[in-house]
């Protein structure tokens, strides 16, 4: 699967408008884009253009005014709502600026949440969390409360949390937006290493073009529609702009 040409994602001409009062306000115009397993994509533009409305459809949150999203050759529209549930915790694993703890669970019951849910013995989960936890450096911190820790450290563990079921893609928003600059460089490295090394195909929205480097695909967004698709030349480390408006040049 991993460096196959197959897309892991397909968004097609997606259109989504919200409802205020009278009028139909669009947020997304005519989006198509292609996510290829293994790729790190970064979603840039400015506060507002529609990124966050983006990422919620793309991971089964926001249902389309119109258009497709599918993931794994599924459209994720077309499960019920608790099989799409069960799709996004299978496919994704989902990391917030803001990472919405269970304030009654410390650290490494919050880690392990996600396989208690999916069935696995409550011991089986805590030892796995510790696994991940010892992996982030973090284990030293496996029975404080979430809000204990920086908020680097909090963002770590809240990557051993979204990763703890082993989902194929990654799906991040604004993750260093309120981190100091050596720790937002710190999970920018996270994401790096668990792309190139673990295969995580990534997805990450920003308003900050700084993290474009880190990227292999760049999609930007202006006022709801994408204005510009670059792709990394992985060979030679050279950006090619041969992608346009979502289109294949
Ligand atoms: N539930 C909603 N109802 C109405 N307007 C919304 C809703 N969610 C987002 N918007 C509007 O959609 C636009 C894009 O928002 P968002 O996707 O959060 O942008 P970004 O993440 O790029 O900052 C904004 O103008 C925002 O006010
Ligand atoms: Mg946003």
């Amino acid at each position: 699967m991993i460096n196959s040409n197959h897309p892991i994602i397909t968004v097609k001409g997606l259109h989504k408008s919200y409802k205020v009062g009278k009028d139909n306000i669009p947020v997304l115009i005519d989006i198509d884009l292609e996510i290829l397993p293994g790729e790190f994509v970064v979603i840039l533009g400015p506060s507002g253009c529609g990124k966050s409305t983006l990422f919620n459809t793309i991971i089964g949150l926001e249902p389309p005014s119109a258009g497709h999203v599918n993931v794994q050759g599924r459209n994720v529209y077309n499960f019920d709502e608790d099989n799409r549930t069960l799709f996004r915790q299978k496919n994704f694993g989902v990391v917030y600026q803001q990472s919405n703890w269970i304030k009654s669970l410390n650290v490494i019951e919050n880690v392990a949440f996600p396989l208690d849910i999916i069935g696995s013995r409550h011991r089986r989960s805590l030892s796995q969390a510790k696994s991940s936890l010892i992996m982030s450096g973090l284990e030293g911190h496996a029975k404080y409360t979430p809000t204990e820790l920086s908020g680097g450290q909090q963002t770590k563990v809240a990557i051993c949390r979204a990763l703890i079921t082993n989902p194929p893609i990654i799906m991040t928003d604004e993750p260093t937006g309120n981190l100091d600059t050596a720790s937002a460089v710190s999970i920018m490295q996270q994401f790096e290493m668990l792309n190139r090394e673990y295969k995580h195909t990534i997805v990450m929205v920003t308003h900050n073009p700084i993290y474009s480097e880190y990227a292999t695909k760049i999609i930007n967004m202006v006022d709801g529609k994408i204005s510009h698709i670059s792709v990394k030349d992985l060979v030679y480390g050279r950006q090619k702009d041969n992608f346009v408006g979502g289109a294949i040049k």
